[in-house]
C-alpha cells in the first residue's frame, strides 16, 4: 500500500502519519524529517539544503528525488509506505510515476488534508518537535506530559527554525504556488480524496482510517 499525504504546512501530515503507521504497519517517509536530520548531522546534503529550509523555500528537486528513490528500496518499505511531504512539485510527482514501476509499486491513495489558514499559523507557531525521535507536539493542542520532554523517548523538545511567523507565511505562499498544482494533478488521475483537517487530531484520523480501511 502506498499512501501520499498532501496538504499545507501545519495541516497535520506528520501527526496523522504517526497514527496511520501504528495501525497499518507502513514505512514512514518524510522528506522534511530526512532533510532536517541531514542538516543536524551537517552532511553534504544537509549543507546544501539548510538555507532553503530556513527560508521556507523548497529544496531543489534533484536533491530530494534521490533521497526518495533510495528510501523506497529499503526493506521496511516492502509492506508499503506513507509519503509525507513528497511529492511537493509536479516534477517530483512525474519522477515518482517513473520510479514506482521500477520497484513494482503504485500509488493507492492521495489524501489531501485541508485546513484554514489562520489555524495553520496557530498550529505551526505552537508546534514543538522531539530532537531525538522527531514526534510533533503542540503547546496547546498536543502538550507533552512533562513540559518540553518527549512522551515517547524522553528527548528534549525544540521549536523548528522555520516555524517563526515570518517563515510560516513564506511556506504557505510556496505551498500555494508550487505544491497546490498537485491537487489537480492527482484529481485527474482519480487518486485524490480530501479530508477536513480542521477537526481535532482523532477526528481527522477517523476520516483517514475510514478511507484506508476500504483499500
Ligand atoms: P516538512 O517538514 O515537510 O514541512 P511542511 O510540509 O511545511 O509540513 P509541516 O511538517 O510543517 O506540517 P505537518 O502537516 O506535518 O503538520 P504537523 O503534523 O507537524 O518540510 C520542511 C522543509 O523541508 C520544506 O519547507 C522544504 O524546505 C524542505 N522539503 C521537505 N520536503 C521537500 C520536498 N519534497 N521538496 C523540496 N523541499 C522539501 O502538525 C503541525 C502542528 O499542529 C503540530 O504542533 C501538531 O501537534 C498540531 N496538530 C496537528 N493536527 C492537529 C489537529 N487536527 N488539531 C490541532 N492541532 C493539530
Ligand atoms: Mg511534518
Ligand atoms: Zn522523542
Amino acid at each position: 500500500m502506498l499512501i501520499i499525504l498532501l496538504g499545507p504546512p501545519g495541516a497535520g501530515k506528520g501527526t496523522e502519519a504517526e497514527k496511520i503507521t501504528q495501525k497499518y504497519n507502513l514505512a514512514y517517509i518524510s522528506t522534511g524529517d530526512i532533510l532536517r536530520k541531514a542538516v543536524k548531522e551537517e552532511t553534504q546534503l544537509g549543507r546544501k539544503a539548510r538555507d532553503y529550509m530556513d527560508q521556507g523555500q523548497l529544496v531543489p528537486d534533484n536533491l530530494v528525488v534521490e533521497i526518495v528513490r533510495e528510501r523506497l528500496t529499503e526493506p521496511d518499505c516492502a509492506n508499503g509506505a506513507i509519503l509525507d511531504g513528497f511529492p511537493r512539485t509536479v516534477d517530483q510527482a512525474i519522477f515518482l510515476d517513473q520510479v514506482l514501476p521500477e520497484i513494482g509499486a503504485e500509488i493507492d491513495q492521495v489524501l489531501l488534508i485541508e485546513v484554514e489558514e489562520n489555524e495553520l499559523i496557530e498550529r505551526l507557531t505552537g508546534r514543538r518537535v522531539c530532537s531525538d525521535c522527531g514526534v510533533n507536539y503542540h503547546v496547546k493542542y498536543k502538550p507533552p506530559q512533562v513540559r518540553n520532554v518527549c512522551d515517547q523517548c524522553g528527548g528534549d523538545l525544540y521549536q523548528r527554525e522555520d516555524d517563526s511567523l515570518k517563515t510560516v507565511k513564506e511556506r504557505l505562499e510556496v505551498y500555494k504556488k508550487q505544491t497546490e498544482p498537485l491537487v489537480d494533478f492527482y484529481k485527474e488521475k482519480k487518486l485524490l480524496k480530501a479530508i477536513d483537517g480542521n477537526q481535532d487530531i482523532d477526528e481527522v484520523f477517523e476520516q483517514i482510517d475510514s478511507i484506508l480501511k476500504q483499500l
